[in-house]
């Protein structure tokens, strides 16, 4: 186990009615704030007007940025950063889902300096300063709720590329399951693929061997996130469902995971970007076909870490003595078939995504390998796990 600092200074309020909280926490860290929301869902869901009486009650002067859309982009960051030195605003509210949140946190981070946000991502600026953010959580999927990242897509470069900050950690996030009632069936399913991806990233790149406590906790999680997944695609309704989806989502990448593993890496969201960035497919999607291809590739570089996986979390019903190799094998087979069984895409033409694109694909997303240090990913590595994913 490695020596870590583990500090999370987001306040999370969760349960059942709780979106009125939205007014009384934001108002603490400023009295004008910056609205930002997707295209149509917090309206026809009616938690705009929740939302929007809970912040007036509370005296908030508000300004509204819409239009977030899914990938979000750095052209509508800078429209929000105008927006916020314009009327000299002074708190973030996000009410959605990832895409949201994390283009409020660019937008807490860009409004504060005289450059361009983007130097931030570039890795040219260092963030010393950001305004609040609160945010109401609306689908259970990123973990940007509760942690101290972004990313965004620049729409001139094409580059979709992220990074953390302790001072992007939302204030306060308000957790209702209820919220999250009207998420599709799809978004549902991507958003528990999101989760587990974000556990297998960690879970599989730790070079530490002994790390029980949070190898124990992440199967759990990844357990969690199957289990509550097909909950909520049975019943959207379901409460206890959608709050264990929300949870688990909200604890697989809030930092917990990730203490005491040292080192750890993100390769499957190195590629999946590029899907996204290129072919504007839902971040979910995209893990879903990526996910499977990459375990094929990293099962020669370390086959008994998938097997300790497998053993654990599908035990083998029979008590044949099957090797690593076939326990690795068959846990790959079960994720891509759970995938496929919850409509989640299994391969880039699923996607729609030509193979011969391949090429152009890994260009994009060894630009950001080598941004996030995942020096061992070269073009060809990246051409060939992208060649596994069909
Ligand atoms: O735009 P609206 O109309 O609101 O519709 C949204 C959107 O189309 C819809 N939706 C959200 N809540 C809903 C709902 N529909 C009905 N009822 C609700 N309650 O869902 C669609 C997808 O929303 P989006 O925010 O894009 O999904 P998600 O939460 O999966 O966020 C994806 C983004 O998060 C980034 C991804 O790269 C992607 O850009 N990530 C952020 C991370 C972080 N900050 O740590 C880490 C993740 O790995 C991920 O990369
Ligand atoms: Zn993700």
């Amino acid at each position: 186990m490695q020596n870590f600092v583990f500090h999370n200074p987001t306040k999370i309020i969760f349960g059942r009615n709780t979106v009125p909280t939205i007014g009384s926490e934001s108002v603490a860290l400023g009295r004008r704030g910056l609205l930002v929301y997707g295209q149509n869902s917090v309206r026809e869901t009616g938690l705009y007007d929740q939302v929007t009486a809970s912040l007036a009650g509370a005296g908030i002067e508000m300004v509204e940025h819409s239009g977030v859309q899914s990938n979000p982009m750095l052209g509508h960051v800078r429209e929000g950063i105008a927006k916020v030195k314009e009327h000299n605003l002074n708190v973030i509210i996000a009410v959605g889902g990832g895409s949201v949140i994390d283009s409020a946190k660019a937008i807490a981070a860009g409004s504060v300096v005289d450059h361009d946000v983007w130097k931030f991502f570039s890795g040219k600026k260092s963030i010393k300063n950001a305004l609040p953010v609160t945010t109401v959580l609306t689908l259970a999927a990123s973990g940007s709720e509760m942690n101290s990242g972004m990313v965004i897509t620049n729409d001139t470069t094409q580059e979709k590329f992220g990074f953390g900050h302790r001072l992007l950690h939302p204030k306060a996030s308000i957790l209702d399951p209820e919220v999250t009632f009207t998420v599709p069936p799809d978004y549902t399913a991507y958003g528990a693929i999101d989760a587990i991806a974000h556990v297998l990233e960690f879970y599989m790149t730790t070079r530490d061997p002994d790390t029980p406590v949070q190898d124990r906790f992440m199967e759990g999680l990844i357990e969690n996130a199957m289990n509550s997944c097909e909950r909520c695609l049975k019943d959207p309704c379901d409460y206890g469902g959608r709050a264990n989806l929300m949870w688990t989502a909200t604890l697989a990448l809030n930092g917990l995971t990730g203490a005491g593993l040292g080192r750890v890496g993100f390769p499957m969201h190195m590629i999946e970007h590029s899907l996204s960035a290129l072919y504007k497919v839902p971040h979910g999607a995209g893990l879903s076909v990526v996910i499977p291809g990459w375990l094929s590739w990293y099962r020669r570089h370390d086959e008994a870490r998938i097997a300790m996986l497998g053993r654990r979390i599908f035990p083998p019903s029979d008590l044949q003595p099957y090797t690593d190799a076939q326990i690795a094998e068959r846990t790959i087979i079960i994720f891509k078939n759970w995938f496929g069984k919850i409509e989640g895409p299994v391969s880039l033409e699923e996607l729609d995504i030509p193979v011969t694109d391949i090429p152009q694909i890994a260009e994009n997303a060894l630009a950001l390998a080598r941004f996030w240090r995942l020096n061992e990913y070269s073009q060809q590595t990246i051409e060939e796990i992208l060649s596994l994913c069909r």
